[in-house]
């Protein structure tokens, strides 16, 4: 007991103080909301500092943090820990290195997942550098032992994971760390949500320009030039009958792969 009479020591109380702060934070940034999301940290002794069930993690006062073990008891008899406890004690068994998780419902992030928009891909040097990409676990019902063991695999070598139409969980030495991770996770949601938005590009691909293999060639790489360079193409085609089947199948031949989702047929 430290001299002031607190029933925690300077370590407890210093990092009860952190998960309100820090819940504050997320909250006012729109990465929670409501009583969405939940906090902890883990203690010198192994003990968990995590955020109650059930409340608004943007408005905690120190006294209404949770305290469990590993096996998520209660260690002090005090508030019900947060639903999604397993999720935070995957993490901890995992990752020795790991002090600190915040799960967050980031809502650009989650309609990424949503939208099965790949934030895995390397498209950003920022994150590429310093996250080494922002994987998707699958869906999994929330507050559910299949939710942590969807994570599980992930996180062992992940600092951070969206939990597909869920939400964030990320994580490091500190608290404040685990909620850099999470900025930056919805920073980049952000920016690719804006790429994704861009206009389409409506090319008008008639009679006339798809008649004969090479023009149907030069046609095919005028879709898969603007797609390359991030723009959404829809290719209106029109009075040549089975032009757009050979167009798709043209496609796939140049590209090794599924025609983009852009590329359908009106
Ligand atoms: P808790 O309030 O139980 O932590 O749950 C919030 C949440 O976001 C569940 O995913």
């Amino acid at each position: 007991m430290n001299p002031s009479s607190s029933p925690w020591s300077e370590e407890e109380t210093r990092q009860r103080n952190a998960l309100c702060k820090i819940g504050e934070l997320c909250y006012s940034r729109n990465y929670i909301a409501a009583a969405d999301g939940n906090l902890s940290v883990r203690l010198a002794d192994g003990d968990i500092l995590v955020t109650p069930t059930g409340a608004m993690k943007g408005f905690l006062q120190p006294h209404q943090i949770a305290k469990v073990d590993m096996t998520g008891a209660s260690v002090d008899g005090g508030p019900k820990a947060s639903s999604e406890i397993g999720i935070h004690l995957v993490c901890y068994e995992q990752r020795a290195d790991v002090r600190a998780i915040v799960h967050a419902h980031p809502p650009h992030a989650v309609a990424m997942t949503i939208a099965d928009i790949d934030m895995q891909l390397p498209i950003i040097p920022e994150i590429i550098v310093t996250l080494g990409g922002i994987p998707t676990a699958p869906i999994a019902t929330p507050g559910t032992h299949e939710l942590a063991d969807s994570i599980r695999g992930i996180v062992s070598c992940s600092d951070t994971v969206i939990m597909k139409n869920h939400g964030s969980v990320t994580m490091g030495p500190h608290l404040m760390d685990a909620y850099k991770k999470l900025d930056m996770v919805e920073h980049t949601a952000r920016i690719l949500w804006l790429a994704h938005c861009a206009p389409i590009v409506v090319l008008k691909l008639g009679g006339s320009v798809l008649t004969g293999e090479d023009a149907l060639a030069t046609a095919v790489h005028e879709v898969y030039r603007h797609v390359r360079q991030g723009r959404r193409v829809l290719a209106v085609v029109s009075a040549m009958s089975g032009a757009t089947d050979a167009l798709l199948q043209r496609g796939r031949a140049l590209d090794g792969e599924d025609a983009p989702h852009g590329l359908a047929p009106l």
